[in-house]
């Protein structure tokens, strides 16, 4: 065996390496084995007997130690872009309380950790109020929306932070993505931080010891460290499949609820806000609607209620596809026929064995 082979060979097992640490976004330890790849390949050169070959070789050497050097330069250029992409996480809300119906003990809940958070002891105590709060539950239940209002009325600055969205994007740099997006939240304090869909960072086993693992890790480190800090930072996490959670991961959220789908008043509550409170008339009564809908998610009764407000509008305005600026829109009553129409048409989606599955998973990890 020529020895050009035992190098070739070892340097393909670096190049291996390298890449794994690129992936985790360990850097440093990729220009290491870079720097090793480089070496070898010099080696390599120095041994060869065909002039093109060595050629070939030293081609390769410079190749990678260049790859070093654009590559920290590329860092060192990098850097302001995590705090750009945690402030594209930034967004403004004017949602309020009174815009989520039912859900009522998770509302109060939520006032009271924020009320806290804005309030000044008169004594100085050591107050430890919630700041991680995992919200679980079937989705198109309202857990979007408890954060958003929540942030509103404290007037915090509020990051809706999807993890699969960061996981995608910037797979090696979520860590990094992630430490930028508490240093801003710190920064602009009070914050709240929201994770949407949280069990994203339980990917399967493969994908975890590569990615996920280094944002979990990093996740938790920031979540144990701002309960030490004077600002205020609030994370709230939202998923629709919390047995894919760890245990340990479980375990740092200081409450773990429920967000189950509306009951009977919620559901009459979400068709009064989607309907009555935006100005719409309805030949229905809201009890009836409400009865009408049980299995439904919020999200899908707000669904209905937009189908059957076209309709009404199709039936009042039948020439609309022809309308010219200044159009003048008839707006009627919306009828029984329109309303129970469009229930019929929206199927609900989240099925009675999954509600067991939430409700036996929350007796066993749930807060009260
Ligand atoms: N409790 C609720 N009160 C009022 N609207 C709701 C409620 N739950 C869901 N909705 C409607 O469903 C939509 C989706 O809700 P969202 O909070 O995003 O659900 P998720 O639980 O998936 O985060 C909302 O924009 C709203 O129109
Ligand atoms: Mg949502």
């Amino acid at each position: 065996m020529s020895i050009d082979f035992l190098i070739l060979n070892q340097i393909k097992k670096l190049e291996t390496e390298a890449e794994y640490y690129e992936k985790k976004g360990e850097k440093d330890k990729a220009y290491e084995v870079y720097e090793k790849i480089a070496n070898l390949y010099e080696k390599a050169a120095s041994k060869a007997l065909l002039q093109s070959t060595r050629e070939l070789y030293l081609m390769k050497a410079e190749e990678y130690r260049s790859r070093i050097n654009t590559t920290k330069e590329k860092i060192n250029g990098d850097e302001p872009d995590y705090i750009q992409i945690a402030k594209s996480m930034i967004e403004k809300t004017n949602l309020t309380w009174d815009d989520i119906s039912g859900l009522e003990k998770i509302k109060s809940l939520l006032r009271q950790a924020v009320g806290i958070a804005i309030s000044k002891p008169e004594k100085p105590v050591k107050l430890d109020p919630p700041r991680s709060i995992l919200l679980f539950g079937p989705p198109g239940t309202g857990k979007t929306l408890l954060a958003s209002a929540a942030s509103n009325s404290i007037n915090a600055t509020f990051f809706n932070a999807d993890i699969s969205k960061i996981l995608s994007r910037y797979v090696g740099d979520s860590p990094k993505t992630i430490d930028a997006l508490f240093l801003l939240a710190r920064k602009m304090s009070p914050s709240i931080i929201f994770f949407d869909e949280f069990d994203a960072i339980s990917l399967n086993r493969e994908e975890k010891e590569n990615i996920g693992t280094g944002l979990i890790q990093k996740i938790l480190t920031e979540m144990d460290g701002f309960r030490k800090s004077r600002d205020f930072v609030m994370v709230i996490a939202s998923t629709n499949r919390p047995w894919a959670l760890d245990e340990a991961i479980l375990n740092r959220f200081d409450y773990r609820v429920y967000v189950p789908l509306p009951d009977f008043e919620a559901r009459k509550g979400i068709f009064e806000i989607e309907l009555g409170k935006k100005n719409f008339e309805i030949e229905a009564d809201y009890d009836d609607l409400a009865k009408r809908t049980e299995g439904y998610s919020g999200r899908e009764i707000s669904h209905i209620c937009r189908k059957a407000i076209m309709s009404m509008i199709k039936r009042m305005n039948p020439d609309i596809e022809n309308a010219r600026p200044g159009y003048k829109l008839r707006i009627g009553k919306i009828t029984k026929e329109e309303l129970y129409k469009a229930i019929e048409e929206t199927k609900p989606s989240v099925s009675k064995e999954m509600i067991k599955k939430y409700e036996e998973w929350g007796r066993e990890y749930g807060s009260e």
